[in-house]
């Protein structure tokens, strides 16, 4: 009897399931997904992490903040092949963007930071980024009294934290999401928001094999693949992607799949930031990923297709930054 009930009740949501996605099906059985616009869960926190992201205090030299290689005018990225740090120190690996980081399975390209909180304090500590420590970054905040009322007012405590600092610039970033791009508003059901060349470029980006590693609402992001699937990607960086996180030989030149959102603005691109242009970048995945050659026809709506992809970009008031005190410790521009 009971064992009836429960078939009968399964079949009920079995059957309002499928009316939910059939709904949803003109979206539902593409392999991308519309980004969802957010609200922070706790302003005050975002609002406290905001600051922190453009205050170029948290470096050594009391020049270089999170911003400077993330910049948030240019897609939250710095547009260099390899970012610049502390002491112009040219670092080895290319710097992706903070836009829609928080869809990231894991941070880095080698997924070593488990999550945004965890990335943060890196470039803090990091010699060739910020290269300043948690240490110091937190008795610049405590030296100024309207941090130290702001973080009073957000975490109920005098003494600021690396632990608060690293939970508020990831819930700023949390709320760095671009929804809205044309290719948004074409999955939602609006056709006219893609033109011919886009719509052949998205339907090549799909037939073509694409979509096994860019897929999901950030068209990437949520995976380790290799890099050189079908040849291999002869490259001069010393990067070895996931393997130096897993030690396993197996991983060797795995790399977290970058997100394809807003990629018209992230230039350059890959790991090495060796290629320069999007026709580059497909003229490069389409061969070692795919064994496929593009004409110079599908590469270009491939690319116009990518363009689409470019969302609302994070709007705000500029955040004004409290004032140094006199027991802030000073910038230390040069040397280690
Ligand atoms: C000197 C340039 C520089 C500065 C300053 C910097 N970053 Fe980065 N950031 C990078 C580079 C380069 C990477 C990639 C490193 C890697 O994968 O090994 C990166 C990676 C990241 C990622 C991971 C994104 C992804 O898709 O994996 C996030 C998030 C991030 N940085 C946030 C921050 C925050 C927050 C700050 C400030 C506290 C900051 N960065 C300061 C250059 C910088
Ligand atoms: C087997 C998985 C896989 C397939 C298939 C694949 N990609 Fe990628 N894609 C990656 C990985 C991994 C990277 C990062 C590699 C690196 O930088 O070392 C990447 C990077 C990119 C980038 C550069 C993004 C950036 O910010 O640096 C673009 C653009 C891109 N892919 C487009 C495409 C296109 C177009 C196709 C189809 C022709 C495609 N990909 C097929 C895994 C894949």
């Amino acid at each position: 009897m009971s064992k009836h009930r429960i078939s009968f009740l399964t079949v009920i949501v079995a059957a309002s399931m499928v009316g939910a996605s059939m709904a949803n099906a003109a979206n539902s059985k593409e392999p991308i997904q519309p980004i969802a616009a957010v609200k922070a869960k706790n302003p005050a926190l975002a609002e406290l992490g905001k600051k922190l992201f453009f205050d170029p205090r948290l470096s050594k030299s009391g020049f270089i903040s999170c911003n400077s290689c993330h910049n948030l005018s240019m897609g939250g990225t710095d547009n260099l092949k390899t970012s610049i740090g502390h002491n112009w120190n040219q670092g080895p690996i290319n710097a992706p963007t903070v836009l829609n980081s928080s869809m990231n399975v894991a941070q880095f390209w080698d997924g070593r930071a488990k999550d945004l909180k965890a990335q943060a304090g890196g470039p803090i500590a990091n010699p060739g980024e910020m290269a300043s420590t948690h240490e110091l970054a937190v008795n610049v905040l405590q030296s100024m009294p309207a941090y130290v009322a702001e973080f009073k007012a957000v975490f109920g405590s005098d003494k600021v934290s690396i632990d608060e600092v690293t939970k508020a610039i990831a819930a700023f970033e949390e709320t760095l999401v671009t929804p809205n791009s044309r290719f948004d508003k074409w999955l939602k059901g609006d056709k006219k928001a893609l033109n011919a060349a886009e719509t052949a470029g998205y339907k090549l980006f799909k037939d073509s094999g694409c979509v096994a590693c860019h897929n999901g609402p950030a068209v990437g992001g949520n995976s380790f693949q290799k890099m050189g699937v079908v040849a291999p990607y002869k490259a001069n960086s010393p990067a070895e992607g996931r393997s130096a996180v897993t030690g396993k030989d197996a991983d060797r030149f795995n790399f977290k799949v970058p997100t394809l959102r807003n990629v018209e603005l992230t230039y350059p691109y890959f790991h090495d930031g060796e290629a320069a242009t999007l026709t580059q970048a497909v003229e490069t995945m389409g061969r070692i990923q795919l064994g496929k050659k593009f004409s110079d026809d599908e590469n270009a709506k491939i690319v116009a297709f990518l363009k689409t992809l470019t969302g609302d970009q994070p709007s705000f008031k500029m955040p004004i930054l409290p004032p140094s005190s006199d027991k802030t410790p000073r910038p230390q521009p040069f040397g280690k």
